[in-house]
Parts: structure tokens; C-alpha cells; sequence
């Protein structure tokens, strides 16, 4: 595991707007690994900045990447691509990496680090190939994190429109001393800076991430299972179900005021019958064995035990996709994932 998540070049905890000057950037050839969520989003906001900012000569933007959909993608919005890794990275003074993290390493090591410049500042939206120290880069490098708290098609409409924007930002390895002004200068470009930046570490945003995800999402979906089968057995139908509880889009708009209005503080908003049986409910409920699991989930994030599994999915024949497959197949038996097609069906909404 990474013992660099020292920030040197970060001073303090938030950034905004005047933090983070864009001058550093100034002749720099960025190229972007990767085309999809992130990749696009990221690269169309920065050109943006970059257009309309001063610069003596404006940064460059190149977009690598497979022959795929994203690179006609790439070609639509008028970058075009090159999958000629060597050449792109030889090119590169900023190297962001936007592939998924399971196949960041081997695209890194097979074809990226033997062009790569020994000055290039190598950049990460997520910390989880940085913290686990699958990334074999050279000690001359640069590492920074600038991991948007956002999935990507937001991170485009939010700069466009009105920005709800933040990241997390680290600096893991500063070897040109020009590391934490390249990251912050890269917030600013992408948009970040509309509203904050957080300074993290590669280990704190793989922590944060992965036990969202292992800990809080996956109880959220057993949950709602359970929630599901208890009422249909009382006699609601799927229509009332799957209404209430997620299509009216009411859990969602009460997430949105637990930031706008606070986690607890938004409960004003609801009627006094339902304040009473939300916080009696949650401060009566025995967490002792949740706080167990969810200890264990998070050792095993900590010690690499997750992600050296989740390695062997990728390396036992059939991939992560495969399995993911095979456990979504097995929601199909859910009441709630029949009920909920039965539903969409007969409204017509299409289901991902
Ligand atoms: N998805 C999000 O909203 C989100 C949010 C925050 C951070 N991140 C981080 O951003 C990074 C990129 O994630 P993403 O969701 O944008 O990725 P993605 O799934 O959208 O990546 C697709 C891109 O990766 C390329 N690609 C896929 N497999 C490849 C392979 N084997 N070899 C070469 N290229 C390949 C595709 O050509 C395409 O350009 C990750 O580190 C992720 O953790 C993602």
C-alpha cells in the first residue's frame, strides 16, 4: 500500500477559484487516457477553460484511446484520437488516466511507462491503483488525485449550467516540485473550483469510496429488499411499492436536502408523525452487529484484502463482467426486481 499520501505541495484543506492559477499549465501538452465518463467530461471542460483563458501558449489536449465507440466519440467533439500509446505519452507533460481502475495497471506498465517522460505528472481520478501501489511508476514522476465527486455526465452539465461541482485533490508524488500547482490548476480547469476542493490522500478516497459502496449502498439495496417483501406480504401492490419507495423520486429529493439543509436538520421538512418514526426508529435500532460488519468490510479495504480479490476476478478467465453478470442474474429473483419490471413495463420506461 502507498506510504506517499503526503501532500507536500498542499498547504490547506480547501481551495477555491483564487487557490488555483492556471499558469502552470501554460505550453503543457495534456493527454487523456480514456474517453468515457470522466475522460470526456473532464477533456471538454478544460478545452473549454482553456479557450477562455490567457495563456502564451494554450496547453494542448490529445485525446489516446482505443478504436471504439468512446474514439468516435472523441472524433464527434472534435479532438479526434490516436491509439498510439507510445507516441501519446512521450508527448505527455500531464498524463490523466481515465480507464477503469481494474485496468489502469497493465494499460500503464504495457504500454504507457516505456515512452512516458520522466517528468510527466501522472494524474488519477480515483486513489485505488495509487493506494494499493498497482501503479508502477517511476520516482521521477509526478502522482497527483483529482477524484470529482461526481459521475461524469455531471461533471460536463454542472459546468455548463449551474455548477454543484467538488473534488477531492492529493498530491502522492511530487519529484518536479510543481506537482500540488498542477493539481490545483487542473481543478480549477475542469471546473472544480465553481464550488470546493477538498484536500485527501489516495488512501482516504479509496477508503471513502469503496466502503460507500460496500458498506452503506449495498445495505441501502438489502434494505429495500426486505422493505419490499414485508409490505407486499401485507397486501400493496407492486404499482404502490415501487411508486413509494423510488420512482416518485422522493428518496432522492431528501438526500438533496440532507445537503442542502442538513443530514438530520432536513427532517423539519417532514410531518411530525413521520420526524417521530425516523429518529425513534434509527435511535432504537441495535447497531452493535452493523458496526462488526461494517468494521470488517472496512479492514478489508484498508488491507488490500478487496481489491487483491477483486485482482483474481479479473485474472480467473472470465472477467469481472462475467461475475457482475452472474450477481445481477441473481436480483432477477428478487420480488422487488419483478415487481419493478412488471411496473416499468407497463409504463414503458426503459431499465439500464
Ligand atoms: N464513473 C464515474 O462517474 C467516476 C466518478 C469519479 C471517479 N471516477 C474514476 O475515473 C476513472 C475512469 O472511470 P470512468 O467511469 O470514466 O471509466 P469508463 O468506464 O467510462 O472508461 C471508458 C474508457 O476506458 C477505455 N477502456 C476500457 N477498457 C480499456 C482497456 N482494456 N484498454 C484501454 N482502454 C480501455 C475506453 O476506451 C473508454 O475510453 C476511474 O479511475 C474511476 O474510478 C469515475
Amino acid at each position: 500500500m502507498s506510504s506517499a499520501s503526503q501532500s507536500k505541495g498542499l498547504q490547506i484543506r480547501e481551495f477555491y477559484e483564487k487557490d488555483c492559477p492556471l499558469d502552470v499549465l501554460d505550453g503543457k501538452t495534456a493527454v487523456f487516457v480514456g474517453y468515457g465518463n470522466q475522460g470526456r467530461a473532464q477533456a471538454l471542460n478544460l478545452r473549454d477553460t482553456i479557450e477562455s483563458s490567457k495563456f502564451s501558449t494554450p496547453p494542448k489536449i490529445v485525446v489516446a484511446n482505443e478504436n471504439d465507440r468512446y474514439a468516435a466519440q472523441a472524433e464527434k467533439d472534435g479532438f479526434g484520437y490516436t491509439s498510439d500509446w507510445a507516441a501519446a505519452a512521450a508527448q505527455a507533460d500531464i498524463l490523466f488516466l481515465l480507464v477503469p481502475d481494474h485496468v489502469q495497471a497493465s494499460l500503464f506498465k504495457d504500454k504507457i511507462a516505456a515512452t512516458l517522460k520522466k517528468t510527466c505528472c501522472i494524474v488519477v481520478a480515483s486513489g485505488y491503483n495509487v493506494y494499493y501501489g498497482y501503479l508502477d511508476v517511476a520516482p521521477t514522476n509526478d502522482i497527483v488525485m483529482v477524484a470529482p465527486r461526481m459521475i461524469g455526465a455531471e461533471v460536463r452539465s454542472n459546468f455548463v449550467g449551474d455548477s454543484d461541482l467538488s473534488c477531492f485533490v492529493s498530491v502522492e508524488q511530487d519529484s518536479t516540485g510543481q506537482a500540488g500547482d498542477i493539481a490545483l490548476a487542473l481543478c480549477k480547469g475542469i471546473g472544480f473550483t465553481q464550488k470546493r476542493v477538498v484536500k485527501s490522500t489516495a488512501y482516504h478516497e479509496t477508503l471513502l469510496d469503496l466502503f460507500n459502496e460496500q458498506a452503506l449502498w449495498s445495505s441501502v439495496l438489502a434494505m429495500y429488499r426486505v422493505g419490499y417483501l414485508i409490505l407486499k406480504d401485507m397486501g400493496l401492490s407492486d404499482e404502490e411499492l415501487v411508486h413509494e419507495m423510488w420512482l416518485s423520486k422522493e428518496p432522492a429529493k431528501v438526500m438533496e436536502h440532507m445537503a442542502d439543509d442538513g443530514f438530520i436538520g432536513q427532517l423539519r421538512l417532514h410531518s411530525l408523525v413521520s420526524q417521530y418514526g425516523q429518529l425513534s426508529g434509527s435511535l432504537e435500532l441495535d447497531t452493535t452487529q452493523m458496526r462488526q460488519v461494517f468494521q470488517q468490510k472496512a479492514d478489508r479495504i484498508k488491507n488490500g484484502t478487496f481489491a487483491e480479490e477483486f485482482k483474481k476476478l479479473e485474472q480467473g478467465g472470465a472477467g469481472v463482467q462475467h461475475t457482475v453478470n452472474e450477481l445481477r442474474k441473481q436480483t432477477e429473483q428478487w420480488d422487488l426486481v419483478k415487481g419493478e419490471h412488471k411496473v416499468r413495463d407497463h409504463l414503458g420506461l426503459k431499465t439500464l
